[in-house]
């Protein structure tokens, strides 16, 4: 039986030509012109000033960070509800990450942020950062979390890792802080097989972002170092593949979309199936299609549908497991309703590549109907 899986590269004909030439023209690595090339074109599609690729959303997390001056001793206020990359980059630069819920839509509550931002005043624990996340596509109330972190005087990063595409109230999703990454790992709507990006209308910060990327050489002929740099540079042939990537990017969103509506018309009827709730103010690019289970309306548990499914070859996974729950964090602060700890319970994510077929979605919501 063929696999389905969860959401697999989709390349074309023009990232291959783009690939094959930059290896023809041995521009391999390091740089090149097709990373000068990507990062202008990030920057046009997201309507930025500036832009830095990066060997991986991970690193452009870091920077940020980094930019910011926050280090060891710093709370940074991030999402529970992602993928630990975002809790890691905080740790990376020696600070606290401290975990707020999420909201009805299941992304970070501005409430809960402001009520901790308040705790940390009250008790004098500087805060160098709000790190936010657009889960699964989706933005949050940048609106809101903006007003919470002017009244506070904190700089807002977005975690745009998984939203490219997306856009909330009309601005694309990466550019709703004062800084935005994005991660081409293989498994999202575009990917260089890996690979990031920092964004920002700030010159000095996206310069120095590339200066401590590729091991902060000072200027002079020979190699010379005042300060700790990374090796955190995107190479030329994964350039060349991003911008192939970038030039479908609109059809992969419309696609994945796509498969989001087929995947609520069959729900929609159904007892016990909820697809994610989206908020008005987000048009989502629908990396993933999630849904809950409501075990008594629907007859199973969420258990029952994935072993169904994974036996049927057909790739799913539960919701991301809050930070607030996981072992490596379980000393960290965290602010904390319910809300992600009951949707990792209850949460499902399926198939939503951008390649694939009608006949396989049939297939899967075939399974799902079929394990009641
Ligand atoms: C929310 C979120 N943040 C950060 C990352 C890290 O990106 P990368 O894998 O490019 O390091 C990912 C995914 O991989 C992610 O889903």
């Amino acid at each position: 039986m063929e696999r389905i899986w969860l959401s697999p590269p989709h390349m074309g004909p023009a990232e291959r030509e783009l690939l094959m030439e930059a290896f023809d023209s041995n521009w391999i690595a390091p740089l090149g012109p097709h990373v000068n090339g990507f990062e202008a074109e990030i920057a046009a599609y997201a309507g930025v000033d500036h832009a830095a690729a990066l060997s991986s959303g991970t690193a452009a997390l870091q920077l940020a960070l980094l930019l910011l001056g926050v280090g060891p001793g710093d709370d940074v206020l991030t999402s529970s509800f992602t993928f630990a990359a975002t809790a890691n980059a905080v740790k990376y630069v020696g600070a606290n990450p401290v975990f707020i819920d999420s909201d009805e839509y299941w992304n970070m509550d501005p409430q809960l942020l402001e009520d901790e931002l308040a705790s940390a005043r009250a008790a004098g624990r500087r805060v160098g950062a709000v790190l936010a996340v657009d889960l699964y596509g989706q933005c949050p109330d940048y609106d809101a979390l903006n007003q919470v972190c002017d009244r506070y005087d904190v700089p807002l990063v977005e975690d745009a890792a998984e939203s490219l595409g997306s856009t909330s109230k009309g601005k694309k999703a990466g550019t709703l802080g004062c800084m935005g990454v994005y991660s081409f790992h293989g498994n999202k709507i575009i990917t260089t097989s890996g690979g990031g990006m920092l964004i920002s209308n700030r010159q000095d910060w996206i310069e120095r972002a590339r200066f401590l990327a590729t091991q902060a050489r000072d200027p002079a002929p020979h190699y010379q170092h005042s300060t700790v740099g990374y090796n955190f540079r995107l190479s030329n042939l994964l350039a060349a593949v991003g911008r192939g990537q970038l030039q479908v990017l609109d059809d992969r969103v419309a696609a994945r979309q796509a498969i989001y509506d087929r995947y609520l018309a069959a729900f929609e009827g159904v007892d016990g199936l909820t697809m994610m709730p989206t908020p008005d103010w987000c048009k989502p690019n629908r990396w993933l299609s999630c849904f809950t289970v409501d075990e008594e309306q629907f007859g199973v548990d969420r258990e029952v549908i994935r072993l169904r499914l994974e036996g049927q070859q057909i790739e799913c996974r539960p919701l991301w497991k809050p930070m607030h729950q996981q072992p490596v964090f379980a000393d960290c602060r965290s602010r904390v309703s319910g809300v992600s700890e009951g949707l990792f319970k209850v949460g499902l994510c399926l198939p939503s590549g951008s390649s694939l077929t009608e006949e396989q979605q049939q297939r899967i919501i075939g399974e799902v109907l079929a394990a009641r």
